[in-house]
């Protein structure tokens, strides 16, 4: 199949592209376009066999569920049997915007898409791309992040023709994420809010709006082998560059310190712009170091960057737990399959 990247701008070219796409869509395809959080790759969220190709095409764990992508509060509802008053708050602070709320399942929603589970993922995305597409479809669109199963998620339209050329007729380009990591995912199935995955929406943001909410422990540590979780996508090697990467939780100094005496061949440091000068080994940025939100919008650019470059091993400062911090751990310590070294200061 020959992929075609096709620029989407906001203007008669953008809207004829998305009529295509959504065209392709309708019948059952599956077409890449971009959203504030990272690249997804949208099929008709209810059409089963339309949902099921998504499967084959990512290579994705047939247990992990996907999220439908909403243009309004009506279509979010529809795909629902109870939306919560608690949703709604989120939905009037956060939508349109990366926050994904798991509600119970309504019976429109193919079990497909849920991996089988009683509940949906639903989410509507900021980017207006990705909700001219929707609207152009007539119902929510199912979409994975554009990637093959394993890899960094792409945020933008190259990382997915790296991963998905000739597996998609056509890939829509909007620039690069802004976000850059995938939405916050939080369940509203329990008595409490329970957050499933951390993103750009902080848990801190969460709270003041809601009051108690539960971190599930996926988001920390490694699920047990054959551990029943809550959030499927968890228990899985996300992420996955092909260098070894090894957080290091420290001091600035400590972490100089630590990668001098660990020096060597295809050794590179992925850092801030502020190390730049200070440490002998290559280093890939992710922005400066007091901008949690520019670590989170290059990180996956950077492993995918790291890869070309041959790294074979990559130490990583630890980022603080904390705000848009945590969701960069989170995927960082998946990257590093959860090999975290503590250094004393
Ligand atoms: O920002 C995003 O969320 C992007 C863009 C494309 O919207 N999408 C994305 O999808 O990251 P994906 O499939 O890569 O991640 C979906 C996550 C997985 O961790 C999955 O386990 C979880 O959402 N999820 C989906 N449905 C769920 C459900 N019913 N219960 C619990 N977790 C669910
Ligand atoms: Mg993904």
């Amino acid at each position: 199949m020959n992929t075609r990247i096709l620029a989407w701008t906001q203007d008669a070219v953008g809207a004829s592209r998305i009529r295509e796409a959504a065209g392709i869509i309708r019948q059952g395809g599956l077409v890449a376009f971009p959203t504030e959080t990272v690249y997804g790759l949208g099929a008709d969220g209810l059409n089963p066999q339309a949902v099921e190709e998504i499967f084959r095409c990512k290579g994705r764990p047939q247990d992990n569920p996907l999220i439908l992508h909403v243009d309004s509060l009506d279509m979010a509802r529809d795909l629902t049997t109870d939306f919560p008053a608690s949703a709604r708050v989120l939905a009037d602070r956060f939508w349109p915007g990366p926050l994904t709320l798991v509600l119970p399942r309504a019976e429109t929603v193919p079990a497909q898409v849920s991996a089988g589970l009683p509940t949906v993922a639903v989410r509507m995305p900021a980017h207006p791309a990705a909700r001219e597409l929707i609207t152009a479809v007539g119902g929510p669109v199912a979409a994975p992040s554009a990637n093959l199963s394993g890899r960094p998620s792409p945020t933008s339209a190259v990382h997915c023709y790296r991963d998905l050329n000739g597996k998609i007729p056509l890939i829509l380009d909007g620039g690069e994420c802004i976000v850059g990591l995938e939405s916050t995912v939080l369940s509203l199935t329990g008595d409490i809010p329970r957050l499933l995955r951390p993103g750009s929406v902080t848990l801190e943001q969460l709270e003041e709006a809601l009051g108690r909410v539960l971190v599930d422990p996926a988001v920390l540590e490694q699920p047990e082998e054959g551990a029943k979780v809550s959030s499927p996508g968890m228990k899985y090697k996300h992420y996955a560059p092909n260098a070894r990467v090894i957080l290091v939780k420290g001091d600035e100094g400590a972490f100089y310190r630590y990668v001098n005496e660990h020096a060597g061949k295809g050794v590179f440091v992925l850092a801030f712009d502020e190390d730049m000068q200070k440490l002998p080994q290559p280093i890939v940025s992710l922005g400066s170091r007091n901008r949690p939100e520019e670590w989170a919008a290059a990180l996956f650019a950077a492993l995918r960057e790291l890869d070309e470059r041959g790294a074979e091993i990559v130490y990583v400062p630890s980022p603080p737990r904390e705000g848009v911090g945590l969701a960069v751990y989170n995927r960082l310590i998946r990257a590093a399959a959860f090999n975290e070294v503590v250094v004393e200061q």
